[in-house]
């Protein structure tokens, strides 16, 4: 690749009205899928669907605003076009396919508590306020680009709470996430089987006038939980056998253990949710007691197991398979060549603490932080040593992706332009760098504005590296 090329182009707001549309991105094939352009006063849907553009049949959601968007919808209608009806069924950016509804119209329908438009927060993606998040429009929009079907796997070394395994098992791909900090596994393993929670059972079973004693055992249990205090081995163990294991040798016996094991996790998460809520907003004008978040919570979270249900049944569809694995993305317990694609978000930079934000977490379910700090990346180490080792943390792991998978396949990394020490990391052109030592035949990085939210990180990268 030149030395001209090297340079990454960036992405500016994109103004519907019409004037400013600027040029976006290269790519080292000039034809190649990420090198669209948008020319002046273009008209967006014109210029994404080209000859197949046909007034009123197609319609993009009406807060489709940004050129990234739009370079991802162009893309994952470039992936689907052939097959009309399974880009309805999987689009995340258009509102309606060939004078049809997208399915994701009605997915973004199911509502959640800090639901922004289309992007997030809907299904159970809002179940936990985890605050490292990203958006599952945005994901399921670049799985369709790396068209990832059936049984192909798409892969998250850093699974956070499951985003993309929640993704890529709406839109029908087999999925694999991998963590290192259990709660979250937990948390992960909870949402994805809360997307297939028989409701009309689970409402007829928990009952209202049951949940102050559902609350109390949640409670009282903390206290036994600690006693119970476990030190995590990093040693690829299913999620769900981490909760099932909680639940035979930590928690205590009572009525709420002969709920089905899928119904005790969901209170589970409804008081953790609550726990959360607590933590957070102790001291605000929003301040409540915990017991009170944990019924406010119970009832938005039923309302969405209901949509989730009713959803799910209207539109015929069954979640694909998932596996949540509690392991380290620097080791990945996977073969070489097995993953199709790679969609994720490691720390960025060493600028949060990720144990500190959900450190209520992980003290309520008893578990020792000392082992996961020293393994977790962008925590290890002390002072100048600190950023460093994230920067060899990155790199091992980039590798690893490259290990898994498949050749042509994508690794699809999302990560925030972070200030350390007032100084900009940059980490996203060191990772286009380091793209052709390791391997990579294409590589194109994607400018995301971030708009309010997060005051210090006003860009998010999304890098594509291809094998
Ligand atoms: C930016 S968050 C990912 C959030 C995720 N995309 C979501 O939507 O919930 C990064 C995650 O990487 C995890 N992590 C840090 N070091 C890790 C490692 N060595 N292996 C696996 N996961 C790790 C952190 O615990 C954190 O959950």
């Amino acid at each position: 690749m030149g030395k001209e090329n090297d340079k990454i182009e960036m992405v500016s707001l994109f103004d519907f009205t019409g004037v400013s549309l600027s040029g976006v991105g290269r790519s080292k094939k000039p034809n190649s899928v990420l090198s669209f352009r948008l020319e002046k006063k273009v008209d967006p849907l014109s210029w994404l669907l080209g000859d197949d553009y046909r007034k009123g049949e197609f319609e993009l959601f009406e807060d489709v605003g940004q050129i990234y968007e739009l370079q991802l919808a162009k893309m994952e209608y470039e992936s689907f076009k052939s097959n009309m009806e399974a880009f309805r069924k999987r689009t995340a950016y258009f509102k309606v396919v060939n004078g049809e509804k997208s399915y994701h119209y009605f997915i973004s329908k199911v509502k959640g508590k800090g639901q922004i438009g289309h992007t997030n927060q809907y299904l159970t993606h809002w179940f936990y306020p985890y605050k490292g998040k990203f958006h599952g429009q945005m994901i399921k929009s670049i799985i369709n680009f790396i068209g990832a079907e059936g049984d192909d796997i798409i892969l998250d070394p850093f699974a956070g709470s499951g985003t993309t395994l929640i993704e890529a098992s709406v839109v029908g791909t087999r999925s694999v996430g991998v963590e290192i900090n259990p709660a979250l596994c937990i948390v992960s393993q909870i949402k994805l089987d809360a997307l297939k929670t028989d409701y009309p059972e689970f409402t007829k079973s928990i009952v209202v006038k049951d949940l102050p004693r559902i609350f109390k055992y949640f409670s009282d249990a903390e206290a036994y939980l600690n006693e119970r205090r476990w030190e995590i081995k990093i040693n690829n163990q299913n999620a769900r056998d981490i909760l099932i294991e909680l639940w035979e040798n930590h928690f205590p016996n009572s009525f709420v253990k002969e709920y089905p094991l899928e119904w005790r996790n969901l209170l589970l998460l409804i008081y953790l949710h609550a726990l959360s809520d607590y933590t957070y907003l102790k001291g605000t004008s929003k301040s409540r007691p915990l017991e009170e978040f944990f019924y406010i919570n119970f009832n938005e979270y039923s309302k969405t197991l209901k949509g989730v249900y009713e959803t799910f049944r209207e539109l015929k569809m069954t979640p694909k398979e998932y596996v949540v694995i509690l392991g380290n993305a620097l080791r990945l317990p996977l073969s070489d060549n097995s993953v199709k694609g790679v969609v994720t978000s490691p720390p960025y930079s060493i600028a949060l603490d990720y144990i500190s934000n959900d450190i209520h977490l992980l003290n309520y379910l008893g578990i020792d932080t000392k082992k996961l700090r020293e393994e977790m990346v962008g925590l290890r180490g002390k002072k100048t040593e600190k950023l460093k080792l994230y920067e060899q943390d990155l790199r091992k792991s980039i590798e690893e992706m490259y290990r898994v998978l498949i050749k042509g396949g994508w690794a699809v990394i999302v990560l925030g332009d972070v200030v350390v020490n007032g100084k900009r990391t940059d980490f996203c052109k060191k990772i286009i760098e380091w793209a052709p030592q390791i391997g990579f035949v294409d590589y194109y990085a994607m400018k995301r504005p971030i708009l309010g939210g997060f005051a210090k990180l006003r860009y998010e990268y999304v890098i594509f590296l291809q094998k």
